[in-house]
């Protein structure tokens, strides 16, 4: 399996903080926010990982990460043309790179500290499908795509942000695709926000019944506002005093 980091956007929303560089080379405590998916993916087993983002940042991804060699991968760059493409438009920058192998894909701003690991297993035994990873969190904020399971585990759907979600399940920037994944995006219409949405990608999988969700623990979208990058601080400092990080 291959990896693919989502490390585009404008991030407006945290100017001034993001005028100057990329939102996912700002600090949670430690480190910069790069360094926790580039270590989840490590983690999980992937060596070969591919970076997407803006031809005014790439530059500096390359020169704090170089070809990977610190984390142990071996990391190529890909540069998004439009940084308002979305998700699934990100994603199509790796069909030449995945070259028919199935993709971990994780959104940059991510911090989690699930092991991935067995799920990337499992999903290799089957080979086909894909893979959605959900946190118990309030859907209430129109923020999430929000993800309903039966008792079986069997997703039953997938709505982004709606009004009324139908479960406590918000999707996360966890993702694990088959090979046919690029030829799903190839078929997406942009959205209302003018994007080539994930959650449209996600519900071509479960259209065929072959979309499978695991839970996870903890996770924040440190990239989303002010608060949530303080509390990936906060969640990431405490568990470095605990000795869990
Ligand atoms: C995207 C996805 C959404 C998911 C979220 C997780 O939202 O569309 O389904 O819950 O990432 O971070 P966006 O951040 O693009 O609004």
């Amino acid at each position: 399996m291959k990896g693919v980091i989502l490390a585009g956007g404008l991030a407006t929303r945290l100017r001034p903080l993001t005028l100057v560089t990329n939102k996912h080379l700002l600090p949670i405590y430690h480190q910069p926010m790069i360094y926790y998916p580039l270590m989840a993916m490590k983690k999980a087993g992937i060596r070969e990982v591919l970076l997407t983002t803006s031809g005014d940042h790439a530059g500096h991804f390359a020169n704090l990460l170089k070809a990977g060699e610190a984390f142990g991968l071996r990391l190529y760059y890909a540069i998004q043309q439009n940084p308002k493409g979305g998700i699934a438009d990100a994603i199509a920058l790796a069909e030449e790179f995945a070259h028919h192998e199935p993709v971990l894909v994780l959104l940059g701003d991510n911090i989690f500290h699930h092991d991935l690991a067995p799920s990337v297993r499992k999903f290799e035994q089957k080979g086909r499908g894909a893979m959605v990873f959900g946190v118990h969190k309030d859907t209430g904020s129109r923020q999430y795509g929000v993800i309903e399971v039966d008792g079986s585990g069997t997703v039953r759907s997938i709505e982004e942000k709606p009004e009324h979600p139908k479960s406590d399940i918000a999707q996360t920037g966890i993702y694990i695709y088959d090979e046919r994944v690029f030829s799903f995006i190839k078929k997406l219409s942009p959205s209302g926000r003018g994007e080539l949405e994930v959650t449209d990608l996600n519900n071509f999988y479960l259209s065929t019944g072959e979309l499978t969700c695991e839970i996870i623990d903890w996770w924040v979208d440190a990239g989303t506002s002010f608060d949530e990058l303080l509390e990936a601080n906060n969640q990431v400092a405490r568990m470095v005093q605990d000795g869990k990080l």
